[in-house]
């Protein structure tokens, strides 16, 4: 038997693995149409080259049991000859409210052999029809929960309306014990977490995740066949979250209601296919508890003494308990299933030291810049005790936590303990989260030790895609400290800053870092998510946001920032080959299109610029604003043309092509010198911005590039750009031949420069180059983010361009189906060795360089091809897939 396994194995050249339905791995609840399914090939024989798929079949079924026996009760593709391997559409059976259906594939190599099927994946359609109610907390229960607290926590919640007590809610109910399956599906207008039977229902954080509360709200769905017994309890903690925390700036709460409530539906179907539902309704009861608040910017506050015990356990008498209130279902807004991957706890990390700065004052260092909470052990047969916890990123010059810069934002953890506890016991907080390397304890039980403390690194669980090593400590570090940022950022939205009052889904911070963050990581659901919030903050004159959701900064959106609309979708079509994208987002792109054009007939962008932050946070620079939206709608243009063509509008990719062409002869009639390529404010950034949007007739290209080159070494080899700029810096200088100046910017480490940050112990991406300088100290801390990824952005240069995987060098090959290998070494660095998970499978490419002479390896995954560009040493190779070698080229 196992012989003839082996052989199977053996036979056959290809196997799929990693299957994913709707960018995620079996998610349970999908409310797209025709789900899309994914997987990746790898080969039996790694040494074995150009190989790929000729043909598949997929089999989905209602039941393992059938699929199993490769039945395809669902849907049954038949040998489908086609190297297609992602953005497959289901097009089987139309599924029920909340049905599973099974799916797995087997493939064909190029030989025609054929694999075995992959292990099985599943989807969940989505409830569709909810039947629940909305359940909250009558109304003065919170206000009541928080009498008797101590004077100095009455004075803060005075002063603070939104900071509210978090919610217990519970139902006893009872069951067969012959369950199939049980889904549960919940959400909330705040933020909760689920328990059945004393125990979490799932490791997620923060959900439903951030929408505008308003239109949209996401829910999760849960398998919890496993939890449930005869007797049973759920149980919902329920906070506030960002439907009426405090959120970013300028004081703003309760942006989308002041009353918390949680919808639930547990569907349980038993082996005799009865079904029944248990739903949030007038039935269930509700508390308040030990968690007096739970707030996004300001931290937890737990009382010890208001602990109520097992309150999720069956067996618990809720007779004190309240009745629920209830509130029916409001048909505007709709119930989405939760696009992403969800917020979770994805990494611990311990203190590295501990310093008593004061008597009972300790500052614990993590040496690394995160997002997240802290989990506190605190020994058995403590005292009764007020324990604090404050989060910084850095440290005032007497060894003090620096907390100037999180603003209105306490970023404060409380505990307090009623000394009645013979057990160590453990505490972290629920709704909250804070971006800190320091935390300040005070009022511990004797003496912190490093084991009393844990960093906990919460962010939206995006699978990481993209290694990086290099001979440079430098560039290893920028490479952390920009997955860093990226990881502290990526929180259910893209945000800005994770530690003061703002973290809000900045559309320039995401446009400019998005091309980075895929490499990173698999964001393609991520993104998929926030594009829907990005659409649904469009005005409805067609204005992109500045913020999406569009909440505190509430004009349309900047140069630069709501272009974002246009850039996000474009950059998704081209790292995942997503047409979905384009579909999804077209009638938005061209609505702000025509938001701008309308109003800017002359094809220079001078009306409706709304905030117009210009090149946010330049140095020693001024970029003419008007220079910047001009370049970006042009920009657009071009990429709307690009996006056309892609989805064979014909007609709309010429109207696009023409519109940058016009846009592109006002730039240069209104700003640049036809003879020597000078461009009208002489910073770099006008610079990159004509060149890397094509806006410049081709003659005058090569000027413009030495152009940009002489600003640098002006600036002695320093650059200058704020926000915008920094995106194209070395891509540009890399793709005009400057490649040597490129490397010069990346490896500097005098200010303003990424070195500067490191040399200064920088862990992650800092919002300003001068964030800290040692004439100046800190910057104005009304501004002044340690953990900020838009200058970041050269992250994507690193992979596409040092190391040099890149998706094919035509316009229509996307998605690393058709791959590019350009690698472009320079001084400085010896060897890089990097790798890139793209949704069409694993690029590896590594270089070092001796004696002036370049060695490269890479691997290229099955089914797909590669042109390996070593122009500078005069070659050029057409691959398939393999492990190939290129020795001892000549570097000059
Ligand atoms: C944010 C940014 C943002 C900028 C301009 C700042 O306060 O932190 O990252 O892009 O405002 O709107």
């Amino acid at each position: 038997m196992m012989d003839q396994y082996l052989s199977i194995i053996k036979n056959n050249d290809i196997n799929p693995i990693d299957l994913k339905t709707e960018y995620l791995v079996n998610p349970l609840a999908v409310d797209v149409n025709e789900p899309r399914f994914q997987w990746t090939l790898v080969a039996t024989d790694p040494l074995k080259h150009n190989l790929s798929q000729k043909a598949y079949q997929i089999l989905v079924s209602n039941d393992e049991q059938s699929l199993a026996k490769n039945v395809g009760n669902l849907w049954d593709t038949g040998k489908v000859v086609s190297d297609q391997t992602n953005h497959i559409h289901y097009k089987g059976k139309t599924l029920n409210a909340g049905q599973r259906a099974y799916w797995k594939v087997k493939v064909w190599d190029q030989e025609d052999k054929e694999s075995t099927f992959s292990t099985v994946a599943y989807w969940g359609n989505a409830l569709i029809n909810w039947t629940a109610q909305w359940i909250g907390a009558p109304v003065g229960t919170q206000k009541n929960a928080l009498k008797n607290i101590d004077e100095i926590d009455a004075q803060l919640v005075k002063s603070k309306p939104a900071l509210m007590p978090v919610l217990y809610l519970r139902k006893h109910f009872t069951c067969e014990p012959t369950i199939k399956t049980a889904i549960l599906y919940a959400t909330a207008q705040g933020a909760y977490e689920v328990l059945l039977n004393g125990k979490p229902v799932a490791d997620d954080r923060m959900s439903p995740g951030w929408t505008d509360y308003h239109n949209t709200i996401q829910y999760q769905a849960y398998d919890v066949t496993e939890l449930l017994g005869k007797d049973n309890a759920l149980g919902v903690i329920l906070g506030t979250g960002w439907f009426s925390s405090y959120v970013g700036y300028r004081h703003q709460f309760q942006l989308y209601g002041s009353n918390q409530t949680a919808l639930l539906e547990l569907h349980i179907e038993y082996h005799n296919n009865e079904k029944i539902v248990i739903k949030s309704d007038n039935t269930w009861k509700v508390n308040t508890g030990p968690i007096i608040y739970s707030d996004i910017l300001m931290g937890e506050l737990y009382y010890q003494s208001r602990d109520i015990g097992q309150w999720s356990s069956p067996a618990y008498d809720d007779k004190s308990w309240l009745p629920v209130i209830i509130k029916p279902i409001d048909p505007k807004v709709k119930l989405v299933t939760e696009r992403s991957q969800p917020v979770r706890v994805t990494q611990e990390i311990s203190p590295k030291t501990r310093r008593e700065i004061k008597p009972g004052v300790w500052v614990f260092d993590f040496e690394q810049n995160m997002v997240g909470l802290v989990k506190l052990h605190v020994p058995a047969n403590s005292k009764s005790t007020r324990i604090q916890l404050r989060h910084a990123e850095a440290l005032e010059k007497d060894g003090n936590v620096y907390v100037k810069n999180l603003r209105s934002a306490l970023a404060i953890d409380t505990y307090v303990l009623d000394g009645n506890h013979t057990k160590a016991q453990d505490f972290e907080p629920h709704f909250t989260y804070h971006g800190f390397r320091y935390i300040e304890i005070t009022g511990f039980p004797g003496e912190p030790q490093l084991t009393n403390i844990v960093g906990r690194v919460v962010h939206s669980d995006t699978p990481i895609t993209g290694q990086l090593e290099t001979s440079s400590p430098l560039v290893n570090r920028l490479h952390d400290n920009i997955l860093w940022g990226q990881k502290s950022n990526f929180f259910s939205v893209p945000t800005d800053s994770p530690q003061r009052d703002e973290r809000l889904g900045f559309l320039g911070d995401g446009e400019i870092f998005v091309h980075t963050a895929s490499y990173n990581a698999d964001v393609s659901a991520f993104f998929s998510k926030w594009m829907r919030d990005v659409r649904e903050a469009q005005s409805s004159a067609g204005g992109f946001s500045n913020v999406a959701p569009r909440a505190c900064n509430v004009v349309d959106g900047a140069p630069a920032w709501g272009d974002a609309g246009v850039i996000v979708p474009y950059t998704m079509y081209r790292q995942y080959g997503d047409l979905k994208m384009i579909e999804d987002n077209w009638e938005a792109m061209n609505k702000w299109m025509n938001y701008i054009g309308s109003q800017n007939p002359n094809y220079i962008w001078t009306k409706r610029l709304n905030n117009n932050y210009g090149d946010w946070l330049q140095v020693n620079a001024n970029t003419p604003k008007e220079v910047l939206s001009t370049a970006y709608y042009g920009y657009d243009a071009l990429l709307m043309s690009r996006l056309a063509a892609a989805s064979n509008r014909t007609e709309d990719a010429k109207k696009y092509t023409e519109l940058h062409q016009n846009i592109a002869n006002a730039f240069n009639k209104a700003f640049v010198n036809s003879t020597d390529g000078h461009i009208k404010g002489e910073t770099q950034t006008v610079y990159l911005l004509a060149l890397a949007f094509e806006m410049l007739p081709e003659k005058l290209r090569p000027l413009a590039a030495n152009n940009l080159a002489e600003n640098i070494k002006a600036h002695n080899w320093h650059l200058t750009t704020g926000f915008i700029g920094v995106g194209y810096l070395c891509p540009v200088l890399t793709q005009f031949g400057h490649n040597d100046v490129a490397y010069r910017l990346l490896l500097q480490n005098t200010y303003p420069s990424w070195g500067y940050s490191i040399a200064n112990n920088a862990t992650t991406i800092w919002e300003r180059w001068d964030g800290w300088t040692k004439e100046k100290g800190f910057q104005d801390p009304s501004m002044n983010s340690f953990n900020h990824y838009s200058l970041g952005s050269v992250g994507r240069w690193l992979f596409q361009s040092m190391a040099g995987i890149d998706t094919g060098s035509q316009r229509n090959e996307v998605g690393f189906k058709h791959i590019l290998i350009r690698p472009n070494p320079g001084q400085g660095l010896t060897y890089v060795n990097a790798s890139y998970k793209s949704i069409n499978g694993r690029i590896d490419s590594s270089w070092h360089t001796s004696d002036k002479k370049f060695t490269l390896k890479i691997n290229i995954p099955v089914n797909t091809r590669a042109t390996v560009d070593l122009s500078f040493a005069g070659k050029l190779y057409e691959v398939g897939s393999g492990i190939y070698d290129y020795n001892n080229c000549d570097l000059d």
